[in-house]
């Protein structure tokens, strides 16, 4: 295991501390997230999950964990789930993985987020990781100038690049499609959430900001915990 894996299980490990008999507990995607999944299975608490994935949700399933949908659910109680970025403020760059949306609805179901990371995950500033943004498939390439309208409005001249794998689209778990946004430095996360979501056929963007409760990041000597 490599020094960043560890940073992952650790994080993960610290996590799953967290976790009581009787919650709800929103499960996150990733590799750091399934470190966690894999330390709460390992408790043998009883708890009813919500996996932000189909990925995720197969892992729990293996493991013998309890799932739900979030609609079968009043309210979670924690989420655990990784970010590609963590900046000032814990705001996030997150999606990563391709699901960004269901990660986000969990998210604002949940009374406390807990983000989990290895330490390369903390940037004094967003946007060196490209920002993902699902989008409606119908008409996306004509969404895709809107988008980048919308990002020269925030004085990004960023392209917008349509996400694919083995030479086809990568389509997300609701059907949609992902274009990731290369910004560079993202000096306004929040103007720039705005803007985003103000275009027609964008379902939803990586950005969670004003959403994680607390950090848990791996590092060479332990874990730290950060908050907002
Ligand atoms: C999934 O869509 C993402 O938001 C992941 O949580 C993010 O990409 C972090 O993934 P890793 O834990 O694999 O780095």
């Amino acid at each position: 295991m490599n020094d960043a894996d560890a940073q992952k299980r650790a994080a993960g490990e610290a996590a799953a501390a967290l976790v009581d008999s009787g919650m709800v507990v929103g499960l996150g995607t990733g590799s750091t997230a399934a470190w966690f999944v894999k330390a709460v299975a390992a408790r043998g608490l009883d708890i009813t999950c919500v996996a932000t994935s189909a990925a995720t949700a197969d892992l729990a399933r293996d493991l013998g964990l309890k799932l739900a949908d979030l609609g079968e659910v009043r309210e979670i109680d924690l989420t655990v789930d990784g970010a590609d970025e963590i900046g000032p403020g814990l705001s996030l760059i997150k999606g990563g993985g391709g699901a960004l949306l269901r990660e986000k609805l969990v998210w604002e179901a949940s009374r406390r987020c807990v983000v989990i990371a290895d330490a390369a995950k903390r940037v004094p500033v967003l946007g060196q990781f490209p920002l993902p943004v699902e989008v409606v498939a119908f008409g996306h390439p004509t969404t895709a100038l809107r988008i980048c309208d919308a990002l020269a409005e925030c004085d990004l001249g960023a392209a917008a690049r349509l996400r694919s794998r083995d030479g086809a689209v990568v389509r997300t778990d609701s059907g949609n499609v992902i274009y990731d946004i290369p910004c560079g430095r993202i000096e306004d996360p929040a103007a720039l959430a705005a803007a985003l979501k103000s275009v027609t056929g964008v379902v939803d963007h990586g950005l969670f900001l004003d959403l994680a409760d607390l950090a848990l990041i791996g590092a060479p000597d332990g874990v730290v915990s950060l908050e907002p």
